[in-house]
């Protein structure tokens, strides 16, 4: 089976040795999550005058900041054209005024820091393959216009495939995303940023002013706490009825000549985002996209054989074979902006999640909000990107939309599931979810050929994980929590592990048993 983990990045810097946490501590703000927006949300307080220490699950990079492939633009995944209806060409504007922030910051720090993390200014191109996408991408350049944009409608689109028109935005940028994470990570801590690797945050309380930050290897205590865990797993439910976890994919694949240095996405379904990365002196075309709900694609592996016909169809027969091809999780809010800010309830907990597919330029500006917010008690952004904030009419459809999975998934968890026989075929190194002597259990086989049983029940709020044949771990389809075969949390929301079950001795077919009752019923319905 070809190897589905394996990113452009992976090879360019060596994995992070930092220690775990070793015993209490306290700082001014602890900052959950070592991706772009804890790194970036650190370095900035920390030059602010902060006392920080950064908690992270695994290693730096390992979350999605790992997995991106760094467009970095004003284009984002909602057209300005909708967010203009939604928030007003004001909220609009200062939108795009965000990413334009963003990739400034990006640029700075890079510079400060002399990183080699091949950042150049690009143009981009939003582009209608066909005619009947025209309408939509003039309706996007009628909006960029309003809202001042540096951006025009042309007929030359650097592709090498024909399309019927292009919307040309100037200065956008791309760069090496883990070379600049990496360097932004030992500035940091060089200059007296704490990092704790392998160090699981289990719970998160405020009180009295003070912020008690629960791991597995002791307690950090904070006047305030950035939860950069790219889902708020401070916020057990309300903020993620806005939210929506996506699964997106990606392929690098090598090319004789280089390509346009430019950022490109159609406006198709399934959509694709496309752009070239000379790394050495091999130039690749890196193409994403193909995206669907978590969960609901059951071979994880489809996608990535759309995403390579299409790049050979497009971009030619001579492309080399392809040993890159990753994916990971995008979480999409209901309105189109990201939420960053304090968490609901809360004073001194603050969270940045819904950056959709533009998680580089909005983690980013999540760190740049979050603190100046710290530092000096607001920010302009404040208002608009308010995780709590309420547009009911704005995005009552995508609410709709998006939140009717919860229950729905709930619902589907009641279904039957293959029995005992099913074991049988569970290949080593894989997983399935069976029902076994009268309960539901995630089975995983290790390469040894053994069986290992857990509850399949997500411990965030109960649906039944599934199992992602391409990356190994049991993903939740409501709410996007990852655990890995064993059960332990890779991302929340979830932060406590699967539970661990014994195998029952069974005999090869038994009866399904009946489905455990819903919350609010008082007995299980007869099937
Ligand atoms: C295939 C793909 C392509 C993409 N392309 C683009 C692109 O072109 N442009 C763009 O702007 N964005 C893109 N994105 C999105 C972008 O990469 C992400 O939105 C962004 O990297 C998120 O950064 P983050 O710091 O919020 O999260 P992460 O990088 O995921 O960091 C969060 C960290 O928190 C840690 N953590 C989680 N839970 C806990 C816990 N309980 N205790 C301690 N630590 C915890 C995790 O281990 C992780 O390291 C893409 C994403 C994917 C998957
Ligand atoms: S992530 Fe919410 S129930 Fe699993």
């Amino acid at each position: 089976m070809p190897n589905y983990t394996n990113s452009l990045w992976s090879d360019a810097v060596p994995p992070t040795t930092y220690a775990p946490l070793s015993s209490n501590l306290a700082v001014d703000v602890a900052v959950v999550g070592a991706g772009i927006t804890g790194v970036t949300a650190a370095r900035l307080l920390q030059s602010g005058g902060r006392r920080v220490a950064i908690i992270e699950a695994r290693r730096v990079g390992k979350g999605e900041t790992g997995k991106t492939t760094a467009h970095l633009t004003e284009a984002l995944d909602t057209r300005y054209h909708t967010l203009i209806s939604r928030f007003g060409v004001g909220g609009a504007r200062l939108a795009a005024e965000g990413q334009r922030l963003a990739i400034d910051q990006i640029a700075t720090l890079a510079h400060e820091l002399q990183v080699l993390c091949d950042f150049r200014r690009v143009p981009g191109y939003l582009y209608a393959e066909k005619r009947s996408e025209l309408a939509e991408l003039e309706a996007e350049a009628r909006a960029v216009e309003k809202l001042g944009l540096e951006a025009s409608l042309t007929d030359e689109v650097p592709l090498p495939f024909p399309v019927a028109r292009g919307l040309r935005f100037e200065n956008q940028a791309t760069f090496h995303p883990r070379l600049y994470l990496q360097a932004l990570v030992e500035a940091a801590t060089r200059d007296g940023v704490q990092l704790f690797e392998e160090t699981q945050v289990v719970g998160i309380e405020e009180s009295g002013g003070i912020c008690r930050v629960n791991t597995d290897r002791g307690v950090v205590t904070a006047r305030e706490v950035v939860v950069a865990a790219h889902v708020p797993i401070s916020n057990r439910f309300l903020l993620h009825t806005k939210l929506a976890a996506y699964r997106t994919y990606a392929v690098a694949f090598e090319q004789p000549a280089p390509g346009a240095d430019a950022l490109f996405w159609d406006l198709g379904d399934p959509y694709h985002y496309t752009r070239s990365q000379k790394i050495g002196d091999r130039n690749y075309v890196v193409v994403g996209g193909d995206d669907h709900k978590v969960g609901e694609d059951e071979d994880t592996a489809i996608p990535f054989i759309h995403l390579e016909n299409y790049v050979r169809e497009k971009f030619g027969r001579e492309v080399a074979a392809t040993d890159y091809r990753w994916s990971g999780q995008i979480i999409v809010p209901v309105d189109g902006l990201p939420l960053v800010g304090r968490n609901s309830a809360s004073t001194h907990i603050h969270v940045a999640s819904g950056y959709a597919g533009n998680g580089m330029t909005n983690g980013t500006l999540a760190a740049m909000v979050l603190a100046e917010q710290i530092i000096h008690g607001k920010s302009r952004f404040t208002e608009l990107l308010h995780p709590t904030r309420i547009k009911p009419l704005a995005s009552a459809r995508s609410f709709i939309t998006e939140n009717v999975d919860y229950p729905k998934h709930l619902i589907q968890d009641r279904l039957p599931y293959p029995g005992p026989e099913a074991l049988a075929a569970i290949q080593p190194g894989e997983g399935q979810v069976v029902s076994l002597g009268g309960e539901r259990l995630a089975i995983y086989r290790n390469a040894n050929g053994e069986l290992s049983a857990l509850s399949p029940a997500c411990t965030h709020l109960g649906c039944l994980v599934h199992w992602n044949s391409t990356e190994k771990r049991w993903d939740c389809p409501c709410h996007g929590s990852r655990f890995d075969p064993h059960g332990r949390v890779l991302n929340g929301p979830a932060m406590a592990a699967l539970e661990a079950r014994e195998i029952p001795d069974v005999p090869e077919t038994e009866d399904e048993p009946r489905a455990p009752a819903m919350p609010g019923q008082e007995h299980a319905p007869t099937p």
